[in-house]
């Protein structure tokens, strides 16, 4: 980076750093992939570049259908301009298959469908491995409002409704997803908006076809080909088109 900015806050997968005007801030796509609470670590040449555009991608979908995101403009490879929001510190996953935690979690088998889409709560906190919480938690703790976590699930349902039909349509299963959301302030009234990112790091994304993975589990089971997965699925949706040697390339 030739400018220098103020950072406001480095992830595990992304920097957030002050925006151009008040409000705004720019998110930085990092290549690190870290998996089970960082342990594991590793440098993927170019996943930075490919979640900036498969978010850019799925939020811009998801804004033209009415879910509110914090995300304004794609900036450049790995940097897009988002909303500041208050980030309500709840990782909210949606689940469509038995897949990873849930599976053992409940001893269930991967791959079955389950009987509805289910919902659950995990609170944002590395040190306490993020760990499960319930709707009492959440508003005991003032984490969120009632208002907020029937916002939240009317909200995470759309969006599941919405991304399981547009990954079918080129040939993908939404197992499973993680989101976040935050509040913008209008005066004294809160609006919650989507915001982090959706992209393969936080998707359980399946070949319709084959099962086959498409996302970050490839990492977590040193399956190999992480990169060309999920270049796999920015082809399939029609996007880096216009760039196709970027990825082993490497560029910055
Ligand atoms: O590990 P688990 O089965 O609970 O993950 C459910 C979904 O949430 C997966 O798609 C996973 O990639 C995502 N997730 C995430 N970040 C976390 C935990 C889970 O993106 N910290």
């Amino acid at each position: 980076m030739t400018t220098r900015r103020k950072k406001i806050y480095e992830g595990k997968a992304k920097i957030l750093y002050e925006g151009p005007e008040p409000g705004t801030l720019i998110q930085y796509f990092k290549d690190d992939a870290t998996a089970f609470n960082a342990q594991k670590k590793a440098v993927l040449e170019g996943k930075g570049v490919i979640n900036n555009r498969i978010s850019e991608f799925v939020m811009l979908k998801l804004g033209a259908v009415g879910i509110p995101t914090h995300f304004i403009k794609r900036m450049n490879l790995r940097e897009q301009l988002i909303k500041e929001v208050e980030i309500i510190p709840l990782e909210v996953i949606c689940r469509n298959i038995v897949a990873g935690g849930l599976a053992t979690r409940l001893g269930l088998e991967e791959g079955t469908p389950l009987p509805r889409s289910i919902i659950e709560f995990c609170l944002k906190d590395d040190k306490l491995n993020d760990p499960m919480v319930t709707e009492e938690h959440i508003t005991a703790f003032n984490w969120a409002s009632t208002q907020e976590i029937d916002d939240i699930m009317a909200m995470t349902l759309r969006i599941n409704d919405f991304l399981c039909g547009m990954f079918s349509a080129v040939g993908i299963t939404l197992v499973d997803f993680k989101i976040e959301y935050g509040r913008v302030y209008d005066g004294e009234f809160a609006r919650v908006i989507l915001a982090d990112e959706i992209s393969p790091d936080s998707c359980r994304l399946w070949d319709s076809t084959t099962n086959e993975k498409l996302d970050k589990d490839r990492f977590r089971r040193d399956m190999g080909e992480i990169i060309e997965s999920y270049t796999e699925v920015a082809r399939r949706l029609g996007i880096m088109k216009e760039m196709p040697t970027v990825i082993r390339g490497g560029l910055h």
